[in-house]
């Protein structure tokens, strides 16, 4: 059984999805750990419901590698997810996990990938840009922002009378379809 730490920043509607389905079936994976750098984030509450531990670390001890791999060592954590995750991976933890960090995107990356393209700053540059379709990239996490190995990718059509957040509740719902699902197949090749 791989164990799985989730990281993330704010509402959390990809991390319960993920609890969810691998708390709900025999899997290969389970959900052991949640780790939050912001205070106030609805991920907080959906854990507790949820009843999965989940911990406030700032960004400064992310970063920091007496403080975070500790952490990890004590869940033993195989994976980890990065589930609306606003803060670049440390270098140690990349080495700690190779292909072992897997992040969602809610675009088809390259397009609208890098620095400042998050939540819905990529829907209002798609929809601004007149594009014909949108969709989800599951990616390793590498040093460069959302430039990480392509794992998969799903599209979805973007309708000329389409807003950003019509375009941001298709992506929610391509990223519920797909991403415990893919999160499981990765884990599964890995013996
Ligand atoms: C999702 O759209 C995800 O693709 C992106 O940030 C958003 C997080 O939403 N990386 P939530 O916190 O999982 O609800």
């Amino acid at each position: 059984m791989k164990r799985i730490a989730i990281f993330a920043s704010g509402n959390g509607s990809n991390a319960e999805n993920i609890i969810r389905y691998f708390k709900e079936k025999e899997s290969a994976a389970e959900v052991c750990l949640v780790v939050c750098n912001r205070k106030e984030a609805g991920v907080y509450e959906r854990c507790q419901r949820l009843g999965v531990d989940i911990l406030h670390v700032p960004k400064a001890e992310i970063n920091s590698i007496e403080k975070m791999l500790p952490i990890l060592e004590n869940y033993s954590i195989d994976y980890i997810v990065l589930a609306g995750f606003m803060l670049m991976i440390p270098e140690f933890l990349l080495e700690r996990f190779p292909r072992r960090i897997v992040n969602i995107h809610p675009s088809l990356l390259p397009k609208y990938g890098g620095k400042g393209m998050h939540g819905h700053h990529v829907h209002e540059a798609v929809v601004a840009a007149g594009e014909k379709e949108s969709g989800i990239t599951i990616h390793y996490v590498n040093e460069f922002c959302d430039e990480g190995e392509i794992i998969f990718q799903a599209s979805v059509p973007v309708l000329k009378s389409d807003t950003p957040e019509d375009v941001e509740n298709k992506i929610h719902d391509l990223e519920k379809k797909h991403f415990p699902r893919v999160i499981e197949e990765i884990v599964k090749t890995d013996k």
